[in-house]
């Protein structure tokens, strides 16, 4: 992951509109919006670096193998000259044999677990937030939600959950440049890096290990192997985790920012119909990963557009979600879509928990809704991350019995 700041870092400077300001970090769409009426859907940097911000061009790069990393084991370097260390920032046939072991170790009665773990949470969560009448969707519900089901689905010991989900947010900050996150948030960046290293490292020595540290425990003989394992996991930790809360986050947000469809989505007096659908509409609305970094493997071209060899790609998946050749009225939350968006990227690297956080995101929604949220302020802070996108708290009004069904 934080090879992906190093490139991000080269390249930020030069996208076409400033990823420093705060009105960017609060709002990017309407900078996209510009950028693409200016360049269109590939702009070339001065470097000579490529921005995606059209759809098609980003579905191309992305089902491309001419774009990659540049690195076939986790040890390897990349194309962006850091050691690769994960299976994101890997290319086949690394990556192939890699997310295979992850794969094979989200076993169906895992995920079946899972699921019951997801609805139960989320109720309780939920059902204690509303009885003060009051609540923060972030620190009272997705928070914690998703921190129990990464920690469930990796098999994090009971003693260190609280330390690796500290980590994962500063560890999704570091995909950040440098130069945007203040020195101390780097030391802190850096800390928890060490820091989640050593604690999987333990935790995969540990006899009660569960979940996805107990199968990739198991072939990881070796100490390359175990660098690999450790580093897997941290990834999964840093992958999962406020991704699914920024997902709860920014949806919720989302839906308070356009009362008639939330009016239409709880009709009838339940929540029933926060779908697939409704989901997939609020990930194209606002993803809480706005990029996904490639570089040029081979001299290639984007939709006639060509791209020397070693060339940085930046997919703004943001941007893409909100392509008007593809999504009429793009800046509107409209339900009744059928979004295709890119929220969770496309090809190879295709986000393994998207399944996950789904259902996740269901959950966590149509509890909400069975207390009628309402907003308690007109505007909302983001976190400063500028590649990882989340509302960082937005506290509701919710009515303390439940409509009855959920
Ligand atoms: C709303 C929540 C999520 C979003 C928006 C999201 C988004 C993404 C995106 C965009 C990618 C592709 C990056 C690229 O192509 O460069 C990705 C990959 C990945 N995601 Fe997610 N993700 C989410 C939740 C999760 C969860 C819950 C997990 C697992 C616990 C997870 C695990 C992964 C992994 C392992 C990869 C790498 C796959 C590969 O390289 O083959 N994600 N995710």
């Amino acid at each position: 992951m934080d090879t992906a700041g190093t490139l991000i870092d080269c390249l930020m400077r030069q996208f076409p509109f400033d990823v420093s300001a705060e009105e960017f970090v609060q709002d990017p769409y309407p900078w996209y919006e510009e950028a693409r009426r200016r360049h269109g859907p590939v702009h070339r940097t001065r470097s000579g670096d490529l921005v995606v911000l059209g759809y098609f061009e980003a579905q191309a790069v992305l089902r491309d193998p001419r774009f990659g990393h540049g690195a076939q084991t986790a040890q390897e370097p990349t194309g962006y000259g850091v050691p690769a260390r994960t299976f994101l920032l890997t290319d086949p046939p690394g990556h192939t044999r890699q997310r295979e072991r992850v794969r094979r170790a989200f076993t169906a009665r895992e995920l079946l677990s899972l699921r019951r773990t997801i609805g139960e949470t989320a109720a309780d969560l939920v059902a204690a937030a509303a009885r003060s009448g009051t609540a923060d969707v972030v620190a009272d519900v997705a928070r914690p939600l998703s921190a129990r089901v990464v920690a469930d689905l990796i098999g994090v010991p009971e003693d260190l959950r609280d330390r690796f989900t500290r980590a994962a947010s500063l560890l999704v900050r570091g995909m950040d440049p440098p130069e945007l996150i203040d020195p101390g948030t780097q030391e802190s960046i850096a800390r928890a890096r060490l820091c989640l290293a050593r604690d999987i490292g333990a935790a995969l020595r540990r006899p009660d290990s569960s979940g996805l540290l107990r199968g990739l425990a198991q072939d990881a003989d070796g100490p390359a192997a175990r660098a690999e394992t450790v580093a897997t996991c941290a990834q999964l930790v840093a992958a999962g985790y406020e991704t699914t809360v920024g997902l709860i986050g920014n949806g919720m947000h989302a839906l308070l920012g356009h009362p008639g469809e939330l009016a239409r989505l709880t009709a009838g007096g339940h929540s029933e119909q926060v779908t697939g659908r409704t989901v997939e509409e609020l990930l194209r609305f606002d993803p809480p990963i706005q990029l996904a970094p490639r570089s040029a493997l081979v001299d290639a071209d984007i939709a006639g557009t060509p791209v020397p060899r070693g060339a940085v790609v930046s997919v703004l998946l943001g941007a893409a979600n909100r392509d008007p050749r593809v999504f009429p009225e793009p800046h509107r939350l409209r339900l009744d879509r059928q979004p295709r968006h890119l929220a969770f990227g496309l090809g190879s690297h295709y986000c393994l928990g998207a399944a996950l956080a789904r259902l996740e995101a269901t959950a966590a929604l149509r509890q909400l809704l069975r207390h009628r949220p309402r907003p308690t302020a007109d505007r909302v802070t983001y976190s400063p991350a500028r590649v990882a996108r989340s509302v960082r708290s937005l506290r509701v009004r919710l009515t303390p019995e439940a409509d009855a069904r959920p």
